[in-house]
């Protein structure tokens, strides 16, 4: 058996039906759009929009919206067909085993460890800048020191005194994703009622925010809507291709983290009551809405401050500080906001960190990761060890790399598995097509091909740095496989 060896279907379908041995059945199609929404709208919408127009498209971030929606719909449709007809915990690792063979598969399960390990160390450090928010502006009390709440590589902008502050270790960062990997441990279900409450909170703060900012928004701030092409030196000395459309395709690598999660979904298929059917409406029905309120949001963020403000004072917890700064009278809406985020966050940051337990937990149970990856609490039926070892390995991420290269790193690496699942359609199609599906994608192959280009469109925007980062995970990643998954896989 070799490096294309591919999981037969029946296994598959055989270990999904087999769910009574192993994750409970809890989840209805209403939690599934829950829980989109909850992986969904977090630090991509209240940190990374102001990121993107700052550094790359200033107002024209929300044709990054938009070019992201289109990737991310594209792909979806190609995600709900695989996950209606292979109803099985692992997300777009499973589908590629099924269809591409080990190697394919390993490199996507080694790679959604960016989306779902990396995304939620990204949103921890999120979390961390809006808590400083809260201890000053509703607790009224100091501020974590800098050094505390960043990374060894970030330097503040000069003080009152003319001082630069240099970060030591993100504590806050490192703190909620240890508190919410040991609540994981606990269970989906009691994980997922929270949840539906965050959820609900989430979407009123962001229509909130887009209903009161209206009235607030200056034309200038959205004159020229499409700046002149320059190069733009961010505060850590990086370049950044700024305005024009190389300024839209950055902005929508960037801001198409604001969209990660809707897959996460898929990888509890294992988990859901009726997957074949409950799946589609999850992914899609999660996407729908967020996307329409992303646009609305992102038009008036930009148009309440200017582009410098998200450059200086308004870099961290950016909605915030714009709201404060330029809605005079609405801190109270600045306050709510705060308390808001940093509950959603933690739903965002309990959804990703799910997600990675379950593509461990199926990686382990194909013998790809060891055994412990997979071992379930005997009273939880949850995969503990592997969460205790994700609370490592996130929080590492969380405690010492810079909010930007981890929030990056999350959306190449997530484009580059939706390339890989709107490739696994068409060869599915081709290999198995009698299997049954649940939801078609339409228009195959026209649907995924487009997928992959957009897709592929907003990799190119993220620049080389980030390619490169790609390339040196994947390439850790193969030593591993060659070094220990190849010899143990269970297939073999
Ligand atoms: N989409 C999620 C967020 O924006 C990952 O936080």
């Amino acid at each position: 058996m070799g490096l294309f060896t591919k999981k037969p279907m029946h296994l598959l379908l055989e270990e999904a039906g087999d769910s009574e041995k192993g994750l409970k059945r809890t989840l209805s199609a209403g939690s599934l759009v829950a829980l989109g929404i909850g992986a969904i709208i977090g630090a991509g919408l209240f940190v990374r929009t102001a990121a993107a127009a700052a550094q790359n498209a200033g107002p024209s971030v929300t044709l990054g919206f938009i070019v992201a929606a289109i990737g991310c719909a594209l792909a979806g449709l190609c995600y709900a067909e695989l996950s209606s007809s292979i109803p099985i915990s692992g997300s777009a690792y499973t589908y590629t085993y099924a269809t591409m063979g080990e190697l394919l598969a390993w490199i996507i399960g080694w790679d959604l460890i960016l989306e779902y390990a990396v995304g939620a160390a990204t949103v921890g450090i999120a979390w961390s800048e809006y808590l400083n928010n809260l201890l000053v502006h509703v607790f009224h009390m100091k501020a974590i020191a800098y050094e505390w709440c960043h990374s060894p590589f970030e330097h503040s902008i000069a003080d009152a005194a003319g001082v630069v502050h240099s970060g030591i270790i993100n504590l806050p960062a490192l703190g909620i994703v240890a508190a919410l990997s040991l609540l994981l441990i606990k269970g989906t279900q009691e994980s997922a009622f929270v949840n539906g409450l965050i959820v609900i909170t989430k979407v009123s703060i962001v229509i909130l925010i887009i209903i009161f900012g209206w009235n607030f928004v200056q034309a200038g701030n959205h004159t020229p809507y499409i700046p002149e092409p320059t190069i733009y030196t961010d505060s850590q000395g990086v370049d950044h291709h700024f305005g024009g459309i190389m300024g839209i395709l950055g902005a929508a690598g960037v801001v198409f983290f604001a969209f990660i999660g809707f897959d996460a979904v898929s990888t509890a298929a294992q988990e859901t009551k009726n997957p074949k059917t409950a799946m589609p409406i999850g992914i899609l029905g999660s996407l729908a809405v967020c996307t329409v309120l992303y646009i609305l949001f992102a038009h008036v963020l930009t148009g309440i401050a200017p582009v410098e403000f998200f450059r200086t004072d308004g870099k961290e917890a950016s909605v915030v500080a714009a709201i404060n700064t330029y809605m005079p009278g609405y801190q109270w809406l600045g306050k709510l906001v705060t308390v808001a985020i940093l509950a959603g966050f933690s739903s965002v940051i309990l959804v990703m960190l799910l997600g990675q337990s379950r593509v461990f937990y199926s990686m382990s149970k194909d013998g790809l990761l060891p055994e412990t990856f997979s071992h379930l609490h005997p009273k939880f039926k949850t995969p503990h060890k592997a969460n205790l070892i994700i609370l490592v390995l996130v929080g590492g991420f969380a405690a010492f790399v810079p909010g930007d290269i981890v929030g990056d790193m999350t959306s190449i690496g997530t484009l580059f598995a939706f390339i890989l699942v709107c490739s696994a359609v068409i060869i599915l199609r081709k290999t198995n097509p009698e299997l049954h599906r649940e939801f078609k994608t339409p228009l195959v192959p026209m649907v995924p091909i487009l997928g992959i280009i957009v897709c592929a469109a907003m990799i190119f925007g993220l620049g080389w740095t980030n390619w490169a980062r790609l390339f040196g995970w994947l390439a850790l990643g193969m030593i591993i496989y060659f070094g220990y998954s190849k010899k143990r896989s269970h297939l073999k």
